[in-house]
């Protein structure tokens, strides 16, 4: 009898779409005694006047079965439960109008550096044509897992404390990807609204050089509490560094300040200071610019060796001068963020 009365119903349509309320789903559970029917329906909706229609065509079609003669429905309302999986409190963007100034580097070494001073931090590398991040934070060729609780989202990878997401760690290596736009803009928004990030104080964004659809995406997908612009101190990279300040003034991005990278060469030997790039220009950038300047880093082939191994240099070599002037950087950038941001 039950399955009898289930293809009646399989005739009355949801209201307002194409298909029946058995295919919708809703139909929890019949039961049959002495030619009464009761039938019990398990929805999602909200609207009184749909569940009206309910009452009235499902008893309707369910009495055409013969040997029914009374039915009664039992409608529970389930309320779907939007559960945030992700709650970031200040999203920072690293950018430079040029390539090779060390963004990543100083990305992934100011993420560690806020973790180590107690924050709550993710990783978001935005270059999608060349991710550097899993080399640099030694997760190569770890792909990244599907959320078991939530089936539709994407665990970022952990390490040393931090939340990490990179497409690289989605596709394999090498892969010959030709990204357009379209899908430049897709791989943002999904490791913005996809993965379960959690609560984050800090969500580090390392973005790819230039003014591209990996800066305009970001400002569109999300409030970007501030933007640090990474600079070398040439001239050349300084005229460039103008072209990412006025580009995070386009995106309405408010830029928390400047970091000058390869700043100095400290010799290993002697402890002597040398300005290998001149000296000055981060400073003088931000002083024209009326910009803070949050920090220098030197030139020290550490750096670049903990990047090639995923052995940054604040975690390798804690209470080194560079691990210094990340943990000075860093909390300029803390003051600041929350002076623009509350
Ligand atoms: N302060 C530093 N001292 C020594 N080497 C450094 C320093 N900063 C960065 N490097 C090295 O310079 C190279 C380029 O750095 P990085 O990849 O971080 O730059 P980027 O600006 O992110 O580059 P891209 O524009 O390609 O994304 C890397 O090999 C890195 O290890
Ligand atoms: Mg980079």
């Amino acid at each position: 009898m039950k399955e009898k009365i289930l293809e009646s119903l399989k005739k009355v349509f949801y209201p307002g779409k194409t298909h029946s309320v058995v295919k919708e789903g809703i139909i929890n559970d019949i039961e049959f005694k002495d030619g009464k029917a009761l039938i019990k329906i398990k929805t999602k909706e909200q609207n009184q006047a749909v569940i009206d229609v309910f009452k009235k065509s499902i008893p309707l079609a369910a009495k055409s079965v013969e040997g029914v003669n009374d039915v009664e429905i039992e409608i529970e309302k389930v309320v779907e439960k939007k559960e945030k999986v992700s709650n970031i409190k200040y999203v920072i963007a690293t950018t430079s109008g040029k390539g090779g100034v060390g963004k990543s580097t100083v990305s992934v070494n100011l993420a560690l550096t806020l973790a180590k001073l107690g924050f709550k931090v993710g990783l978001l590398d935005a270059d999608i044509y060349g991710p550097n991040i899993p080399v640099m934070m030694g997760i190569e060729g770890i792909p990244v897992q599907i959320d078991k609780e939530h089936k539709d989202k994407i665990l970022p990878t952990e390490k040393y404390g931090i939340k990490i997401i990179s497409i690289g760690n989605m596709i394999p290596k090498d892969a010959a990807i030709i990204w357009r736009g379209p899908l430049i803009n897709q791989a943002i928004k999904q490791f913005l609204d996809d993965v379960t990030w959690g609560d984050l104080d800090f969500l580090i964004v390392d973005l790819p050089p230039g003014t591209g659809d990996a800066q305009i995406t970001l400002a569109q997908e999300t409030k970007v509490s501030g933007g640090i612009i990474v600079i070398t101190p040439q001239n050349v990279a300084l005229s460039d560094a103008m072209k990412a300040n006025d580009f995070f003034k386009k995106l309405k991005i408010p830029v928390l300040g400047v970091i000058e990278n390869m700043s100095y060469f400290i010799c290993p030997k002697c402890g002597e200071r040398t300005h290998i790039f001149s000296h000055g220009g981060g400073k003088k950038f931000a002083t024209e610019n009326s910009l803070p300047f949050l920090g220098e880093i030197p030139i020290d082939v550490a750096i670049r060796e903990g990047g090639d191994t995923g052995n940054a240099i604040v975690v390798a070599n804690p209470t080194s001068a560079v691990s210094k002037a990340f943990e000075d950087a860093a909390r300029n950038i803390v003051e600041k963020v929350k002076i623009l941001n509350g």
